[in-house]
């Protein structure tokens, strides 16, 4: 019996608010978990009573400040098992974190000619970023397809790994199918061929954990949205000695060793890629959320998902009509699924009126939609707050949809 969704309902007091005058069930965490309130009450505390500049200041906060920021990126480190804090560099999130290692990493170091590989199943930061520079430099991209079954096909992605790949760009689980692939042997295969591999990895902290010398990858990006934790703060793991071989992507304060009007000369990572007044409470709130995860231990996360996902397999699978989208095996309880003559659209609205919050449309993966035949899905996405009980609401509420049409 899980120990976690009733028993966490406290720590997340927005599962408390009314919808539609039903109590909220909140199952759109894949585009935004919730937020533990000790991460908000640590976020505030900071604001409240911490607030300084970092990096810069002789004054006991800002000493306080950049001590606990730095901490922050210690913490974040250990949580990735990096091999050290100047691996870590903070962004606002995945996206950002995309298109730093785009723009100062594929923009500088790929040649007219190079390929990048891409999957079927990539959300749209982990596509467009690269095919910017993939424009501007006469790269190329290559896209390995997914099987029937919505696995990642290795055979092809044998086939298309060629010395000309000197990128791989994949996330490590999907935020359509709730599944995972396999980083630790795709980065070998790359490695194999001299290609560099960065993992979108947005949705995995939330279920799995991440061990970044043993997946052997050389970036790595999450978003602290969508790990309990704040918005507008997120991390890129990159290798240190490729960081210290990046220039920076953007410019400005805090990252520079000199000035001068002719030139200027820039720190090392991670410095060098945090120019300006850095994102100070989102970096301790970040912490602060891995921490929470880590106390309440994966062990309990991925047994809590395995229910739910058993659960939602039996329950929606007896819904006449729908088609679940994506592979049996999967980590996360994400489960993306049209009803047959009913648009995506019109059954999120519906069940938003029962007070179930699900997200509709592309997923920010239109490719994938095209792959699978549809323009839009359902997607039900369920945290380690959510229950069984609420597994059962979404049927009945999807049935009752259906019941419209
Ligand atoms: N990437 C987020 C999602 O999948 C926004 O919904």
């Amino acid at each position: 019996m899980s120990l976690l969704g009733t028993a966490l309902r406290n720590e997340f007091p927005q599962l408390n608010i009314k919808v539609h005058d039903k109590p909220l069930v909140y199952l759109d965490s894949a585009a935004s978990s919730l937020k533990a309130a000790k991460v908000v009450d640590r976020v505030n505390e900071y604001n409240r009573f911490e607030t300084s500049n970092v990096h810069r200041g002789i004054h006991w906060l800002s000493q306080k400040g950049t001590e606990n920021y730095e901490k922050a990126r210690e913490t974040i480190a250990s949580f990735l098992n990096a091999k050290s804090p100047n691996e870590i560099i903070f962004t606002r999130g995945t996206t950002e974190s995309a298109n730093l290692v785009a723009y100062s990493y594929a923009r500088h170091f790929l040649q007219a000619g190079d390929e990048i590989l891409l999957t079927e199943l990539e959300h749209h930061s982990t596509i467009i970023p690269w095919q910017v520079v993939a424009q501007e430099k006469s790269l190329k991209i290559k896209v390995v397809p997914i099987t029937e079954e919505g696995n990642l096909d290795l055979v092809k992605l044998e086939e298309l790994l060629t010395k000309k790949t000197k990128l791989v760009a994949m996330q490590s689980s999907s935020n359509v199918f709730g599944s995972d692939n396999d980083i630790k042997l795709i980065s070998e295969k790359a490695h194999a061929n001299g290609a560099k591999v960065f993992v979108d990895a947005a949705q995995t902290p939330s279920h799995k954990p991440i061990d970044v010398q043993s997946l052997n990858c050389d970036f790595l990006a999450f978003s602290g949205h969508k790990v309990f934790g704040p918005y507008g703060i997120g991390v890129l793991y990159a290798k240190e000695s490729l960081l210290n071989e990046m220039p920076p992507y953007q410019t400005g304060g805090s990252m520079i060793s000199e000035v001068h009007f002719e030139e200027s000369k820039y720190l090392q990572a991670p410095q060098r890629f945090e120019a300006g007044t850095p994102n100070v409470s989102g970096a301790i709130g970040l912490a602060t959320a891995v921490q929470f995860v880590q106390n309440l231990g994966y062990d309990q996360i991925q047994f809590h998902n395995k229910e739910l996902i058993k659960a939602l397999f039996d329950e929606l699978g007896q819904i006449d009509d729908i088609e679940i989208h994506g592979p049996k095996n999967r980590s996360s309880a994400i489960f993306s699924f049209n009803i047959k003559g009913i648009h995506a659209s019109d059954i999120g609205s519906i069940i938003d009126n029962e007070g179930i919050a699900i997200r509709t449309g592309h997923h920010c993966c239109q490719p994938l939609m095209r792959r699978l035949g549809v323009t839009a899905s359902c997607r039900a996405s369920f945290s380690i707050y959510n229950t069984l009980e609420e597994v059962e609401l979404l049927k009945k509420a999807l049935v009752k949809a259906k019941g419209f049409f």
